[in-house]
């Protein structure tokens, strides 16, 4: 890596730090490039106590805006075989488990894959990136991710495993952080009551790693434009059916103020991808 800069703003952050790095490697002729080199150095097994802990606690963007939205995006999923790529601890699947789907998780988070097997014995949890998926062609009736391809390094190769392994006439059902989001420098710029001014971004188009730190949990996650996402979904030849920047319920908003930013930044997308009734031919 020949250059790299580091932004690293604390005073803004207000207890959740984030340093972006981002490399230029002569080799690539000046353009940027991805930092790390295998998906098992971006933190994960390390904060993977952490994130139990803020799991247990229960997550206000999952408990109060996320889950109901995916839920509903899953629809009716009993006797379906569901696939959540980026299963975590298996959260997601004990959810659509007790809707009577039959669920698959996978993680590489080997941590999160015990966790999730204590959790739910006899659930199956396999140990394995979203880029290469353990699974067969046409072997599920839904594949969900649920803010995870943020922090998968090659999410093209994820995209297309997704489309492999989702039946024909299929959906895969995604919440996943905006781009604007990832993009920030310095979260929100405050004026000198500390009052939120604005949200910062940069260097928007640019795909990069960043490390973000929040309730004792350190990763590093990626910064990608939406156009890269909707068309490494384009290319692996899905449809879009659903796009939504979900917002708060008037209820949650009336008893949990700090959702009343969602309108000022709306951190997460929700997308559904139809996989063709038959793949094209070839
Ligand atoms: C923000 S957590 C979300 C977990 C879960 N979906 C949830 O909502 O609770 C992101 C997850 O992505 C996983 N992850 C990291 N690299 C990955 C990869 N290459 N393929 C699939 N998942 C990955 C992490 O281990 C972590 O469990």
């Amino acid at each position: 890596m020949a250059s790299s800069v580091r932004v690293c703003n604390p005073r803004f952050a207000r207890g959740r730090t984030w340093v972006a790095e981002v490399g230029i490697a002569p080799e690539s002729g000046g353009k940027f490039v991805r930092r790390m080199s295998t998906p098992s150095d971006n933190g994960w097994s390390t904060s993977a106590g952490a994130w139990l802990r803020l799991m247990e606690q229960g997550d206000p963007n999952r408990v109060l805006l996320l889950d109901e939205v995916m839920l509903g995006l899953c629809g009716e999923v009993r006797d379906r075989d569901v696939l959540d790529v980026g299963c975590g601890e298996g959260r997601f699947c004990r959810m659509l488990g007790a809707r009577g789907a039959r669920t698959v998780g996978v993680d590489p988070t080997v941590e999160f894959i015990a966790e999730a097997r204590r959790q739910q014995p006899g659930g199956t949890f396999l140990a394995a990136g979203g880029e290469a998926l353990p699974l067969a062609d046409a072997s599920m009736d839904l594949v969900v991710s649920y803010v995870a391809l943020v922090d998968i390094p090659d999410f093209r190769a994820a995209i297309r495993e997704m489309a492999r392994v989702v039946r024909p006439g299929g959906r895969c059902v995604i919440a996943n952080l905006n781009g604007f989001s990832t993009a920030t420098t310095h979260f929100w710029a405050r004026d000198e009551d500390n009052n939120k001014r604005h949200w910062t971004m940069d260097n928007y188009m640019v795909e990069r790693p960043g490390r973000a730190e929040w309730a004792g949990i350190s990763i590093v996650n990626w910064h990608r434009p939406l156009s890269a996402y909707v068309q490494a979904f384009l290319g692996a030849g899905l449809r879009l059916e659903h796009f939504d920047e979900p917002m708060p319920t008037p209820a949650v908003k009336a008893k949990h103020p700090k959702m009343q930013d969602f309108h000022r930044i709306p951190h997460f997308c929700t997308m559904v991808w139809r996989a063709p009734a038959r793949p094209p031919a070839a």
